[in-house]
């Protein structure tokens, strides 16, 4: 669904599996269709959501208490850049939206579903992702994907293997339950196939 006349159109899956790196492709050839297309990120995009990120990935906290920043974070996003970027007709490309947090929050630790989504119904009521691509692969592969690009983890990319395993299942059973707006990649496979599998879904946006 999308709100105006532009189109919300998010990224997502678990850390390592690459979506960032194909972010630009998907914006490229949304323009090259003819759309102004605005590229964001979640947590963060906004000034505040920006300072609320630094905050979130940083210090451990309760499980609930990062539902509410991300949330806080998401709303503050939704006002200032989402919601006036789609009124004015454009597409909305973000990496990550609240897909994430029922995998991660909700799948990897455990936050009430049903809470989840009252305060997505409070935060961005109506506003769903037109479609969203879930870059998808194994442990071992998003490991030494996040190992080859020799930046310090955050909080989140330092969990155990079980974590991963949780928001890995929240984000393939989201795809199950809903297959006409979430689209699984597999991203284990080589680069041009990855893209190749891309290029056929960005096709149909
Ligand atoms: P990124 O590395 O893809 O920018 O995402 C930052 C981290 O934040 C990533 O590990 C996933 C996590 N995250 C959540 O746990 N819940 C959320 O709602 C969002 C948007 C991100």
């Amino acid at each position: 669904m999308s709100r105006g006349r532009g189109r919300l159109v998010t990224v997502e899956g678990v850390d390592g599996a690459g979506k960032s790196t194909h972010i630009p492709l998907i914006a490229e050839r949304l323009r090259a269709a003819g759309r102004t297309v605005l590229v964001t990120r979640e947590p963060g995009g906004s000034a505040l959501a920006e300072k609320l990120r630094a905050l979130v990935l940083a210090e451990p906290m309760d499980p609930v208490v990062e539902t509410l920043l991300m949330f806080a974070a998401r709303l503050d996003h939704v006002q200032r850049q989402i919601a006036p970027a789609l009124e004015g007709g454009s597409w909305v490309l973000c990496d990550r939206f609240t897909d994430a947090t029922r995998a991660y929050q909700g799948g990897g630790k455990g936050v009430d579903a049903g809470l989840i989504d009252r305060l997505a119904e409070a935060t961005h009521p109506g506003l769903q992702p037109y479609r969203t691509l879930v870059f998808d692969c194994p442990y071992e592969v998003a490991r030494s994907r996040l190992a080859a690009t020799g930046k310090p983890l955050d909080r989140f990319e330092r969990e155990a293997r079980d974590f991963f395993e949780r928001v890995r299942a929240g984000y393939l059973a989201a795809a199950a339950r809903e297959p006409d707006r979430i689209r699984v990649i597999d991203a284990a496979q080589p680069l041009e196939t990855v893209i190749k599998t891309l290029e056929e879904e960005i096709s149909t946006l």
